[in-house]
C-alpha cells in the first residue's frame, strides 16, 4: 500500500518505519528540515531501541523516504496523521494547531478513495470535526481515527505487534470501506490473531484517552498506598506484590516511586479533565486532579527525603542517576527525575547528574544542569546519592564500591529498584518511597 505518514515526531517516525519494514511504500513528511535529513539518512532523531535497524533496512529498499514536501503524499492512498499534541502554554487544554494545519496541509492532495488516520491523542469530538472539514472539502476522501498505544523503549514493538487494534470509523458505506483498507494496512498483525475493535469515533478516541487515565491511575493509586505505607511503617512494594497476585488487580503499573512523566500520561489527564469541563463532567473527571496531586506530591517527598539526610539542602552535593522519565528513553518531557533536580538546585544544592542516554535531552531543557558521563562520576564525593529513573545499571551498581567513594553514605531510591538489603549492608543509609 501507498502511505503517508504526517509528522515525524516520536509517534510518526517509528510508524513510518515499522509501516515500511512490513513492506509498504512509505513517505514521512514532517515540517522540520533537520529531522528530515536525519530520518533520511537513516538515523533516529531521539533513542529508541530498534529503530535505526528499521530505519536503516527500510531507506535501503527504497520503500521510505522523507521529505518536507506535502505535495508528496498525493500518491498516497492511506495518510497517517501522527503530529503532536501537546498542552497547551498556560492550561490543560490539548494544543491542536498541529492537528489542524496537518489536516489543513493535506486536504489539496486528497482524492476519491483516500483514508485519512488520526492516530494523535486527542480530545473526544475532534475526529467528528475533522471529518466535516475533510468532507466538506469534497475530494470524496474518508477519515478515521486509529489511536496508538506505544510505549517508548518499546516502540518498534508495539507498532509491529500491537496488543489491539481500534478503528473509529464513520458510519455506512465509508466506514465499512475505512476499516477494509485499515485491515490491508495491518494485515501482518492482523494474521497473527490480534484483537480489532471497530467502532465510532468518540469510542476510538476515548479509548486512548481513558486508558492512559487508567494507567496514571494505576500509579498514582500505589503512590497513594505508598503515602500511607510512609506514615505506618508498611512497605508499599510487598503490598504491591501481594495485591498485584489478585488476578483482577494485577502486578503491572504498581511500582511505587516518583511516579509517572514523558510526553502522554501527565498532559492526557489533564487534556480529559479540560475536556470533561466542557462537557459539563467535571465532577466525572475530578479524581484525575487527584491522580496528578499525587504524582506530583512524590517528587516534593523525594526532596524531602534528602533534605532528612543530608540536613541542609543549600551547599549540599548531590549525585543524581537518571533524568529521563523512565529507563531505556532519551525523553525528559515533564520528567519526575529532572523535576526533583530543579527542586534541589533552588533549594541551593550542587548536583551533579548521570543518564546513560539523557544528559543530552536534559542539558537542552536545563542549560544549568551539570551531568557526567558515567554514574562514578556522577557519585564521587556526594552527600547524597539520588537514584530518579531506573536503568538496569543503576540497579547493578555494587554497594561496596559506591560506598568507597562517596563522602557520605547516603542513598534516596526514588524508584524502588535497589537491593536494600545489600545497600545497608555496605553501610548505606537508604531511603526509599513507601517503605522503611
Ligand atoms: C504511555 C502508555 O503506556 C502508552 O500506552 C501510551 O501510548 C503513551 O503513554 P510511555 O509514556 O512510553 O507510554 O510510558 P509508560 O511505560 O506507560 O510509563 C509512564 C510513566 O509511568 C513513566 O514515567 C514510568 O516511570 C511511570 N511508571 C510506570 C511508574 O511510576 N510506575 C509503574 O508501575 C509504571
Amino acid at each position: 500500500m501507498r502511505i503517508s505518514v504526517i509528522g515525524c515526531g516520536y509517534l510518526g517516525a517509528v510508524h513510518a518505519a515499522c509501516m515500511a519494514e512490513l513492506g509498504h511504500d512509505v513517505v514521512g513528511i514532517d515540517v522540520d528540515e533537520h529531522k528530515v535529513s536525519e530520518l533520511s539518512a537513516g538515523r533516529a532523531p531521539f533513542f529508541e531501541p530498534g529503530l535505526p535497524e528499521v530505519l536503516t533496512r527500510a531507506v535501503a529498499t527504497g520503500r521510505l523516504r522523507f521529505t518536507t514536501d506535502m505535495s508528496q503524499a498525493q500518491d498516497a492512498t492511506v495518510h497517517f496523521v501522527a503530529v503532536g499534541t501537546p498542552q497547551t502554554k498556560g492550561s490543560f487544554t490539548a494544543d491542536l494547531t498541529y492537528v489542524n494545519a496537518a489536516i489543513d496541509g493535506l486536504l489539496p492532495y486528497l482524492s476519491e478513495g483516500d483514508l485519512v488516520v488520526g492516530k494523535s491523542t486527542v480530545p473526544v469530538g475532534t475526529a467528528a470535526r475533522l471529518a466535516g472539514i475533510i468532507e466538506g472539502a469534497g475530494s470524496g476522501a474518508h477519515l478515521a481515527w486509529n489511536p496508538e498505544f506505544l510505549r517508548e523503549g518499546f516502540a518498534v514493538q508495539d507498532t509491529v505487534a500491537p496488543d489491539r487494534f481500534v478503528y473509529g470509523v464513520p458510519a455506512g458505506e465509508p466506514g465499512v470501506r475505512a476499516a477494509e483498507q485499515l485491515d490491508e494496512v495491518y494485515a501482518t498483525a492482523l494474521a497473527t490473531g490480534t484483537p480489532k475493535i471497530v467502532t465510532d469515533y468518540a469510542t476510538a478516541e476515548l479509548v486512548k484517552v481513558s486508558a492512559n487515565a487508567f494507567l496514571a491511575t494505576k500509579i498514582s493509586f500505589i503512590n497513594a498506598m505508598a503515602e500511607v505505607a510512609e506514615a505506618t511503617g508498611a512497605d508499599v512494594t510487598q503490598l504491591a506484590d501481594a495485591i498485584g497476585h489478585d488476578a483482577r488487580i494485577g502486578r503491572k503499573f504498581l511500582n511505587a516511586g516518583l511516579g509517572f512523566g514523558g510526553g502522554c500520561l501527565p498532559k492526557d489527564i489533564r487534556a480529559f479533565r479540560a475536556r470533561g469541563d466542557e462537557l459539563g463532567l467535571s465532577d466525572t473527571l475530578a479524581f484525575l486532579g487527584q491522580v496528578d496531586a499525587i504524582n506530583l506530591r512524590r517528587r516534593e517527598r523525594v526532596v524531602t527525603l534528602t533534605r532528612e539526610l543530608v540536613g541542609d539542602l543549600q551547599g549540599a552535593k548531590i549525585g543524581v542517576l537518571g533524568l529521563a522519565f523512565k529507563p531505556n528513553s532519551d525523553d525528559v518531557r515533564d520528567s519526575p527525575a529532572l523535576d526533583v533536580v530543579k527542586k534541589l538546585v533552588e533549594a541551593g544544592a550542587t548536583v551533579t547528574a548521570f543518564d546513560p542516554e539523557a544528559n543530552g535531552t536534559a542539558t537542552r531543557s536545563l542549560p544549568s544542569l551539570v551531568t557526567v558521563g558515567s554514574a562514578a562520576e556522577a557519585y564521587a564525593g556526594v552527600d547524597a546519592l539520588l537514584v530518579l529513573t531506573e536503568w538496569q545499571e543503576f540497579r547493578d551498581l555494587v554497594p561496596s564500591e559506591v560506598a568507597a567513594a562517596v563522602a557520605q553514605k547516603k542513598v534516596v531510591d526514588g524508584r524502588n529498584c535497589l537491593n536494600v538489603a545489600e545497600w545497608r549492608e555496605a553501610g548505606f543509609e537508604l531511603r526509599g518511597l513507601g517503605r522503611p
